[in-house]
Parts: C-alpha cells; sequence; structure tokens
C-alpha cells in the first residue's frame, strides 16, 4: 500500500507524527512518503516540529511558501499534482483543516486516487472561516473520514455521508500530547522565565478575524493586559500576529520593563516547550483550535476568544469556554477561573493516545479490499 501523507501547516506536524510511527509497525505492507508542501516554511513554524517529535524529514518539499489563498492553494495544487503523477500512490492521507489539507484533496481525488481525512466532520458554521470551507471540501470528497467525536460523525450523517465512510477513531493529536507529556514535564523553562506553577496563563492568537482588524485585537489586547497585571502572561506571537501589531502599531501593549507581570511575548514555541508551558499554566487564552483540545485532556481551563468552536465537545465536556473576542465577556470569563468558579471536565471518548493505531488497522483492513 503506498501512501502519500501530507502536512503543511504547524497545526499539522503533532497530527502526522503518530500515523507515520503507527505505519512503520508494518514495512511490508504499508510503503509511506511525506509530502511538505512548505506553507508554513520558518525553523519556529516547521522544522522544530519535525525535531520535537522525532519525525522523519519529508522526503518530498513542495516550498510554496505564503501568498492569498488563491495563490498558495493553486501553488500547492500544481506542485502536488507532479508528485502524484511521478509517485502513483494508492492513498494520499490529509490531515486538519488548512490550504494544504483542501488542496492535495481535490489535485488527488481528479486522478482518480483514494484520499483518506484525519479529523473530519469537523464544523464551525462560520463560512468566514476559511478553515471551514477547507474542511467542507475536503469532507466532501474524501473516501475515508476519520472523526474525533460523535458530534463530528453527526455532523457528516447530517450532510449526506454514506455512513460506511466514517470511522470514529480518536484524536491524533492527543496521541502526540499523550507520548510527550512526561518529557514536556521535565524541561525548565518555567524555572528560567521565573514562573511559578498555576502562576501565569498563556496566550495564543492568529485568526485573521481576531488579528486583522485593528478594534478586535486593540480590545483582545486590553483584556490580556488586565489579566496581565494580577498574573503574567506568556505570548509566543505567530509571524502573522506579529505583522499585524506592527503596523497596527499596538507593540505599547507588552512587557519591555523587568518586572514579572505583563504581557511577555516570545518568537513561536516548539511542541515541547509550549506544552510545558500550557501544563503548569492557571489558564489558557487562545483562538486556535488544537489548543481547545490540548487543555481538555491538561484539565486547564481555556477561554476561546472567538464566536463559535468547530469542536463544541471541548465545551461539552471539557474546560473550554467561548467567549467571542469582545473585552468585558473575555475578563468576566478570567475572572470566574480567577475564582475557582471552572469545573475540571472530562477527557472525550476514545481521546487515549491509540487513534492512529485504529487508524492504520481500519486502512489495512479496507485498502486491502480496494481498487
Ligand atoms: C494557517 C492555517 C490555520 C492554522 C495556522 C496555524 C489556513 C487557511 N490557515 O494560518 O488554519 O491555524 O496556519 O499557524 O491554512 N508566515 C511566516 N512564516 C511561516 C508561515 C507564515 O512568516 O512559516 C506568515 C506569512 O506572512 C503569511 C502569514 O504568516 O502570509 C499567514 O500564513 P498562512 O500559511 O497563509 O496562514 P496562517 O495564518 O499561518
Amino acid at each position: 500500500l503506498k501512501i502519500i501523507n501530507v502536512v503543511g501547516a504547524r497545526p499539522n506536524f503533532m497530527k502526522m507524527a503518530p500515523l507515520i510511527e503507527a505505519m512503520n509497525h508494518y514495512p511490508d505492507a504499508i510503503h509511506p512518503i511525506l509530502v511538505h508542501t512548505g506553507q508554513h516554511y520558518d525553523e519556529k513554524m516547521s522544522q522544530s516540529f519535525f525535531v520535537d517529535l522525532g519525525m522523519p524529514r519529508p522526503d518530498i518539499d513542495l516550498g510554496v511558501g505564503s501568498g492569498s489563498h488563491a495563490e498558495q492553494t493553486a501553488r500547492i495544487m500544481v506542485a502536488f499534482e507532479k508528485v502524484c503523477l511521478d509517485h502513483q500512490p494508492d492513498l494520499v492521507i490529509v490531515v486538519g483543516d488548512v490550504n494544504s489539507t483542501m488542496a492535495c484533496t481535490i489535485t488527488a481525488k481528479k486522478l482518480g486516487i483514494r484520499v483518506a481525512h484525519v479529523e473530519a466532520g469537523l464544523r464551525s458554521r462560520d463560512m468566514l472561516m476559511p478553515e471551514e470551507i477547507n474542511r467542507l471540501c475536503t469532507d466532501v470528497l474524501c473516501d475515508y473520514l476519520f472523526t474525533t467525536d460523535y458530534i463530528a460523525d453527526r455532523n457528516l450523517l447530517a450532510e449526506g455521508v454514506d455512513a460506511q465512510k466514517i470511522f470514529f477513531v480518536g484524536n491524533v493529536m492527543i496521541d502526540t500530547l499523550m507520548k510527550h507529556r512526561q518529557m514536556a514535564s521535565q524541561l525548565d523553562l518555567r524555572e528560567k522565565l521565573g514562573l511559578t506553577p498555576q502562576g501565569y496563563a498563556t496566550l495564543t492568537l492568529h485568526r485573521p478575524a481576531n488579528v486583522d482588524d485593528r478594534d478586535a485585537l486593540k480590545g483582545i489586547l486590553e483584556a490580556v493586559h488586565e489579566i496581565s497585571q494580577t498574573m503574567p502572561v506568556i505570548f509566543p506571537i505567530h509571524p502573522r500576529t506579529k505583522k499585524m501589531v506592527e503596523s497596527f502599531g499596538l507593540e505599547g501593549f507588552f512587557n519591555t520593563s523587568d518586572t514579572v507581570a505583563g504581557v511577555w511575548i516570545t518568537e513561536p514555541l516548539g511542541y515541547l516547550e509550549f506544552l510545558h508551558l500550557n501544563m503548569g499554566a492557571r489558564l489558557v487564552l487562545t483562538d486556535s483550535g488544537g489548543l481547545q483540545e490540548e487543555t481538555t485532556v491538561l484539565g486547564v481551563p481555556c477561554i476561546t476568544m472567538r464566536p463559535n468552536t468547530e469542536r463544541p465537545i471541548t465545551c461539552e465536556e471539557g474546560t473550554n469556554t467561548l467567549v467571542g473576542h469582545h473585552k468585558e465577556a473575555i475578563l468576566a470569563a478570567a475572572q470566574r477561573i480567577l475564582h475557582g468558579d471552572t469545573a475540571t471536565g472530562q477527557i472525550p471518548e476514545k481521546w487515549d493516545g491509540r487513534a492512529a493505531e485504529r487508524i492504520v488497522d481500519v486502512l489495512l483492513r479496507v485498502e486491502s479490499g480496494a481498487n
């Protein structure tokens, strides 16, 4: 079984790593090829994850880089078509919801190649999110849809997807978290930064709706700045956000003194370093998708600064609270958490570190009868 595995952007790497590991248990049955589209290319957004996660280097790097949505998607499609024609895979595996996920799905399907989507069925119902468009296009085309929870199954069935294509396997990103948790806990970054367990918050921010609009970004930074007067907030800043902060002239919200309180900007952190910081955080503020799931498993309260989420299970069962991007709502949610007014939640079904194993088992079974 010749499988092309596709990664492109930071949140793809921790989803693909356990799949490759699981495939490597069957060297006689599976021949995996790893393709990196190059959507993310900075050392801190890409290479450092391969090192942290012990992933093999990509066999093929398409080097497409940044651009508008159409430019980036088109460049990935043109380059990936050549790879598919050269290598003639039986199957392409895509993960998550980034432009690389959608572009490679469309390309492979038009060449008649079967495609599997890992993390299928998530829906925010927000068509202003580029990722929602990517998710819809990808799922409608894929032959195998691997889901993380029952809500995703329900979404796909409601869209008319054949139940036989859907496999509820759990969450591959949590496979990676469980594997690296122990290692991350042993780092000494927290001490180096002068932070005490439960004595700080972490922040991530990169959604276009939050960072490309000056008022939205300013409101969020005002709220975060206020929270940071109670406890330091560590903010590994995404390249897109850094660019916008500078162009809007909002650098004044960040700490330049040597007091510990305040909002501390860092470069994007490696996987292990960031996991280490999140494990000890009193609260996490984010607009990311994956972090909502990671905090649910870690039992750390999470404030999601978005009006909706494609991962509602993290609110229903986990530690996540959706608050939108308005200053007052963010502050009110932070106050509730700081006063201890939050439930610890539970870990969703099959988020147990074995999702990748299940996926490979399914593929070996269903693909042996395919063609
Ligand atoms: C992408 C994904 C988003 C994911 C995020 C994680 C899409 C539509 N979006 O958003 O779902 O949550 O990755 O980070 O696929 N840049 C760099 N260096 C890099 C990569 C990007 O400087 O290595 C800068 C460039 O200025 C670029 C901008 O960030 O134009 C945006 O990058 P892009 O890949 O288009 O989307 P993200 O915002 O990273």
